[in-house]
C-alpha cells in the first residue's frame, strides 16, 4: 500500500466515490474541484486507486476535509489513518513558527468516533454551536 499526492484522475475519484454508496457529480466538475484543491491523496494497492482524501482551504487559517472514502473491501485496514495523517503532515508543512489553524469536516452519521481518535472534537460542544450547511443549486 502506498500514498500519493495529487496524482488521481477525476474518473478514479468518480468510482472511489461511488464505491462507497454516493451519488457523484460529473467529470467537469470533479476536475474543477480536483484541480483546486490544495492536496489530494489518494492510497494505491499497486496501481488500484483504494482510498483518496481531499482537502481544500486557504493556507493561512482554514482547513477543509472533503471526500474521505476507503473502497469498501478495504476498510478496517488501517487505510484511512494513512491518510488522514497524510493530511496532518501536509497541514504541518504548510504551517509558520506560532501558527494554529482550524480543519474542520462534516461526519457522516456514526463516523464521529473515528474521527475522535484523531482529535477532532463534535459540535455542538461546550463552548460552540453546530456545524452548517446547505447546498447550493444552479438556479
Ligand atoms: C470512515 C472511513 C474513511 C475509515 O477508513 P478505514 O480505512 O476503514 O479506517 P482505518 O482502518 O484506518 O481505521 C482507523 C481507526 O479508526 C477506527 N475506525 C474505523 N472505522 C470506524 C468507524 N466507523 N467508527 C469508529 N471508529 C472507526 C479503527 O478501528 C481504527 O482504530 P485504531 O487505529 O485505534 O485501531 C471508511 O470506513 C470509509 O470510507 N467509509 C465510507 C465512507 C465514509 O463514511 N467516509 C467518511 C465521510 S465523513
Amino acid at each position: 500500500m502506498r500514498i500519493e499526492q495529487d496524482r488521481l484522475s477525476a474518473a478514479q475519484f468518480k468510482d472511489l466515490f461511488k464505491s462507497v454508496g454516493w451519488q457523484a457529480p460529473s467529470l467537469e466538475q470533479i476536475e474543477v474541484a480536483l484541480s483546486n484543491s490544495m492536496a489530494v491523496f489518494c492510497a494505491y494497492d499497486d496501481e488500484i486507486p483504494v482510498g483518496m482524501i481531499r482537502l481544500i482551504g486557504d493556507g493561512g487559517m482554514s482547513f477543509y476535509v472533503k471526500d474521505f472514502a476507503i473502497r469498501p473491501q478495504y476498510q478496517g485496514q488501517g487505510i484511512g489513518r494513512l491518510l488522514m495523517e497524510s493530511v496532518e503532515e501536509y497541514i504541518q508543512s504548510q504551517l509558520k513558527e506560532g501558527w494554529a489553524v482550524s480543519l474542520e469536516l462534516i461526519s457522516s452519521k456514526g463516523k464521529e468516533s473515528f474521527y475522535e481518535k484523531f482529535g477532532f472534537e463534535v459540535r455542538p460542544c461546550a463552548w460552540d454551536g453546530a456545524g452548517m450547511f446547505k447546498m447550493v443549486r444552479k438556479k
